[in-house]
């Protein structure tokens, strides 16, 4: 029984408390490698061949327009050998209430059939929105567990949440 932590996250500019700042891991990136660590999973980033722009506000804009046109952007690499993990952790910031359409490309990539999958979002205020919902809808025959969600000015702080939410005590 292998387990995998699957995360999309961006660094660069993003807003913290009420200012923009530029930062060099982004906030599901820190949450990830930390599940990962507890867990004994495999990591693996999602990333779109094209990222979006490093400034904030042309990124927001960019992300909105590929949920209006539902895109699926293309992503650099696949993780190998998917069918070896049962169990996988699935991580993403929310972008404007759903997950990063990148990660949309990750899922329809894969027959997720039997497979375990654990949410995590990081936020700054909608917490998981639609997303547990958005990932059953495409992962028919998943057991698509409750997820947990992390404010994201906040992934530096101790989180017993997250610690029990793995060893599913929430
Ligand atoms: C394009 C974009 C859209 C976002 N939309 C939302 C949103 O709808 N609700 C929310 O609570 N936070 C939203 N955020 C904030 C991010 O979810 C939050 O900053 C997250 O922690 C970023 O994670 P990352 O550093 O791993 O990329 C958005 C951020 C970006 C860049």
């Amino acid at each position: 029984m292998k387990k995998l932590v699957a995360y999309y996250s961006r660094a660069d500019e993003n807003y913290f408390g009420g200012s923009k700042k530029y930062i060099s891991v982004g906030n599901t990136e820190k949450i990830a490698k930390r599940i990962a660590s507890l867990t004994g999973s495999d990591l693996f980033k999602i990333e779109q061949k094209i990222p979006y722009a490093k400034d904030y506000d042309t990124c927001i804009i960019q992300a909105k327009k590929d949920l209006q046109m539902n895109a699926r952007p293309e992503l650099i690499a696949l993780p190998n050998n998917m069918e070896q993990y049962d169990e996988i952790y699935l991580g993403f910031p929310n972008y404007w209430g759903t997950m990063p359409m990148a990660v949309y490309t990750f899922l329809n990539k894969f027959n997720f059939s039997g497979k375990t999958i654990y949410p995590f979002c990081t936020h700054e205020g909608s917490g998981l929105s639609s997303t547990e919902r958005d990932i059953a809808d495409i992962t028919q025959g998943a057991n698509v567990l409750k997820g947990i969600a992390i404010v994201g000015s906040l992934v530096d702080k101790e989180n017993e949440e997250l610690e029990r939410w793995i060893k599913n005590e929430i």
